[in-house]
């Protein structure tokens, strides 16, 4: 098992490229399902949730190869309806093979996700809208049945308690793009994510209207054919890189990135003092962090609102900003995992109900800490970069699922972040 050894050396500088986006090209491989034909997917980010991904279509039957760096060929001849409890407890996001395979086979065995570290993610919308449009739902062993055999277009509310969802509304719509008559789901996610796929899914032949709003109507097709799709850019990894440049006090351009994604942390930055110059048609943002910051409050929420996807970076960059920040989380009111880590560190932060309090300190001093899931994992990273002294990230295993070599990207801009195996730590680091 590898560990991160960070050292806080001062700005970062330069420029560099953000991937393509986890969450979009998870849905975008189980949308191969859909059709017979071939698929190739460009600029896929090398994550372990993506190989794993590919793993998923593997044993559903598909034939999934990496061809060269970033393009994958995926082609789903034939296919199985089960996708075994091995395999989807591993992953959350492999539930989204359930709204492919009810479209094409009109039937599905799933394994119910588990249990999850940044709070509950029940999937009551998923099957609530499989239900509205005819199919029969069992819950057997752990699985989830569907039976979609009488399966018909109808209207679908995907509205919660914490606004629309977003794997549930892929998964509503790759199971509509097949389903016979027409299908309106109101109170669709509209994350870029979102968008993309059903991009992709109007190059294979669906008609998918309203896309980037929250009403989408779906005129069900026979079949759907293959097509090649560029994965957008992963505006979550684009962020987390933008907040790097601003926690050192840096000047960093991150490339490959669509500003109208990033509107939210442009805001929260340029409010807290950071110098943001978005250039739309060159598809890049420049971060210029060399005045005085100031506290901003943070609340998330579905885009384009605040994503919780940055709020724990957040949470680092304020830890380090002089005066008193409020972070409400809305999505997942528990996902404060990184904040007792941050607070090794030195932050003051006290946790209120689903709000983190942050009384920003002059600065942090590096420690051994814990990743406990993907984001918690980066805010650590980001508060290793502003500390002083050495900061040993474990567990980065959580990292390497959602970010495409985060080290070597920072390392590239300046700053002194080492992989190495757990056994270069000091002992009395090591966690057992
Ligand atoms: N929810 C329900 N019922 C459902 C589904 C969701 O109550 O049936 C609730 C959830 O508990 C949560 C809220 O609705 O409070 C939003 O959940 P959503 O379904 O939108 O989340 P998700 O689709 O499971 C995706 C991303 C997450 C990201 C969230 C919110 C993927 C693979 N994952 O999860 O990404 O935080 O949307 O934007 O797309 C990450 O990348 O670190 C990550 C966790």
């Amino acid at each position: 098992m590898d560990v991160l050894r960070i050292e806080g050396n001062g700005p970062l500088k330069g420029t560099v490229s953000a991937s393509g986006a986890k969450n979009a090209v998870l849905p975008i491989f189980a949308a191969c399902l859909l059709t017979a034909e071939e698929c190739t997917i460009e600029n896929v980010p090398d994550l372990s949730d993506v190989r794993f991904m590919g793993e998923i279509l593997k044993a559903l039957g598909a034939s999934v190869k990496r061809v060269s760096p970033g393009v994958w060929k995926i082609k789903a001849e034939q296919i199985g309806h089960v996708a075994p409890y091995e395999l989807v407890r591993k992953m959350r996001a492999s539930i989204c093979v359930m709204g492919p395979l009810v479209g094409r086979l009109r039937r599905a065995r799933v394994s119910m996700p588990g249990g999850c570290v940044i709070g509950q993610r029940p999937i009551d919308l998923h099957l609530k809208g499989l239900a509205r449009l005819g199919c029969k739902i069992g819950i057997h062993g752990g699985y989830v049945e569907v039976d979609g055999s009488a399966i018909h277009g109808d209207y679908v509310f995907l509205g919660g308690r914490q606004g629309p969802t977003v794997t549930g509304s892929e998964n509503m719509i790759m199971t509509a793009v097949l389903t016979p008559g027409v299908t309106r789901i109101e109170s669709a996610a509209c994350e870029p994510e979102v968008q993309d796929m059903c991009e992709m899914l109007v190059k294979m032949g669906a008609k998918i209207e309203g896309i980037g709003s929250h009403y989408l109507k779906i005129t069900g097709v026979e079949a759907l054919g293959g097509c090649t799709h560029r994965v957008v850019p992963d505006r979550i990894e684009a962020g987390t890189l933008m907040v790097a440049g601003a926690i050192t006090g840096g000047d960093v351009t991150v490339e490959n990135v669509i500003p109208g994604h990033m509107r939210s942390l442009i805001d929260k930055l340029e409010e807290c003092g950071v110098t943001c110059e978005p250039d739309p048609v060159k598809q890049k943002i420049r971060v210029i962090g060399d005045k005085p910051r100031k506290s901003v409050d943070i609340v998330t929420l579905p885009h384009p609102g605040f994503p919780t996807d940055l709020q724990a970076q957040m949470c680092a960059l304020m830890a380090v900003t002089p005066g008193l920040s409020i972070v409400t989380e809305r999505i997942y009111p528990n996902r404060f995992m990184h904040v007792p880590e941050l607070q090794r560190m030195g932050a003051d932060i006290a946790i209120e109900g689903p709000s983190a309090i942050i009384h920003g300190v002059e600065g942090l001093s590096g420690a051994p800490v814990m990743a406990s899931d993907l984001r918690a994992s980066a805010a650590l990273v980001l508060a290793g970069l502003a500390a002083s002294g050495e900061t040993w990230v474990q567990r980065i295993y959580h990292l390497d699922r959602g970010y495409d070599r985060l080290d070597v990207k920072l390392r590239a801009l300046g700053a002194t972040i080492d992989r190495m195996p757990v056994e270069s730590m000091p002992v009395s680091y090591i966690d057992e």
